[in-house]
């Protein structure tokens, strides 16, 4: 079949056989259908979704695209956390030191920022020198003697995913399920790992804005894990709210040191101290959640998962200096407040309008050759269910770009609900899928 004929059987919501999808996708990677094709077929999915089959057989392309790492030299457990993505979500920054401390491998894959969400590429990139592209051999290196390695889709790991995912994030794809199934799932396998916790974030700032659309993320990142022998498990986390307070790269990379000293916010916190606990369990089955969350919060008082860190941004050519001493980086020239409009409770965010808000800010690429301004982004102050009175501060705003600040401060006032009664606050980890 030509690819016209490909599109035009998914357009009509026909089954594609696996040798349909391989064709495509390879031709797609070799550079041999154009965006554009590309483009029209990811919508067809999008639209008309995928089965089990053809989602299985796309993972399998995108991981057979490239190479897969090899750990089993390694003397303790594999493992990798993965976000479906949500905004102001940095627990990979923490998470991925604070594991490795404990002895945890972590031969961790992120992604750039996709649609409204960010990505630990991103953040990572705003600390000055810091390199995501390690060769395979340097990264496994660093993963076999410090235990973690941060890269992107590095030189030959899924190169088909690398670029089906800079199409998605300027294309309005990827809010679909078997899309990010094989795109989570294919970067994940190629890692070599043993063990994976999927946080599949759920509500208005997450790609699945319902519990039902998560669960049925969540079911089949979790079989598509299980069947290639990877001990997976997943939980469903709120995101009907930013994941503490800072959106925008630089500074969620200034929350997630924060955090590792100590000083994050709760819901940050938590939400990484679960994950971790699901892999130290993986690890050592005969833990209790207690004892695998006091592990971590030890390694964050006695400084050794900061420590780590340290060594990591030094090992990736990244200045750590800028880590101890951030208020040396350079700020953004403007800012502007947005300030509550009426008394009473923070009821709603519209979550996934700061996302976007952070993308006019500078934080993020509306197409793919845009360049970040890493110092752009906002804090967000208040939380949903507390108590605000007129006037009061609910959002900083900061940008290099005048005109993008003044607009988005002018859409932003409309982002937050108050209510005269405290509302319902949805929990924070809603459902552990395994
Ligand atoms: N993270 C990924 O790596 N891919 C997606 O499609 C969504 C989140």
């Amino acid at each position: 079949m030509i690819p016209y004929q490909i599109i035009e059987k998914k357009s009509r919501g026909e089954v594609l056989s696996a040798t349909e999808i391989a064709e495509f996708i390879n031709a797609y990677t070799n550079g041999n259908i154009p965006d554009y094709q590309m483009s029209a077929l990811l919508m067809a999915i999008f639209i008309k979704g995928m089965s089990t089959e053809e989602t299985l057989a796309l993972t399998k392309v995108m991981l057979e695209s490239g190479e897969r790492m090899d750990f089993s030299g390694a003397p303790g457990f594999v493992a990798d956390k993965h976000s479906t993505g949500g905004v102001g979500d940095k627990v990979s920054i923490l998470l991925a030191p604070i594991l490795a401390v404990l002895g945890i491998h972590i031969p961790m894959i992120s992604g750039r920022g996709l649609g409204h969400s960010g990505g630990t590429l991103d953040k990572l990139e705003s600390i000055p020198g810091f390199n995501v592209n390690l060769d395979l051999d340097t990264w496994h290196d660093l993963v076999m003697t410090e235990k973690v390695g941060l890269v992107g889709q590095t030189g030959n790991i899924c190169p088909a995913d690398k670029k089906l995912y800079s199409l998605r994030d300027v294309t309005a794809t990827v809010r679909s399920i078997p899309l990010i199934s094989a795109s989570i799932m294919s970067k994940k396998i190629a890692e070599g790992i043993q063990g994976l916790v999927l946080d599949v974030k759920t509500g208005n700032g997450a790609f699945m804005q319902t519990v039902s659309e998560s669960q049925a993320l969540a079911n089949s990142l979790v079989s598509i894990g299980k069947g290639y022998g990877i001990k997976t498990s997943a939980l469903i986390t709120d995101m009907n709210q930013p994941l503490g307070a800072a959106i925008g790269n630089w500074f969620e990379m200034k929350e997630s040191v924060l955090g590792l000293q100590g000083k994050g916010p709760d819901d940050l916190m938590e939400v990484t101290y679960a994950l971790g606990a699901e892999i130290l369990r993986m690890a050592q089955p005969d833990l209790t959640q207690e004892v695998a969350i006091g592990m971590q919060q030890k390694t964050v008082a006695d400084g050794s998962a900061f420590e780590k860190l340290l060594k990591i941004v030094e090992l990736q050519n990244g200045d750590p200096k800028i880590l101890e001493n951030m208020e040396a980086y350079p700020e953004a020239k403007f800012s502007k407040t947005v300030h509550v409009k009426q008394s009473g409770y923070l009821a709603q965010i519209n979550t996934m309008a700061l996302g976007f808000a952070g993308i006019q800010l500078g934080a993020g690429r509306r197409v793919i050759s845009d360049e970040i301004d890493y110092s752009s982004g906002m804090y967000i102050q208040k939380k949903l269910g507390e108590k605000v009175e007129t006037g009061d501060e609910v959002l900083t705003l900061h940008s290099n770009n005048e005109t993008a600040l003044q607009e988005v401060a002018g859409q932003l006032s409309n982002v937050f609900t108050y209510t005269d009664t405290r509302p319902e606050i949805p929990p924070l980890i809603v459902e552990r899928i395994n």
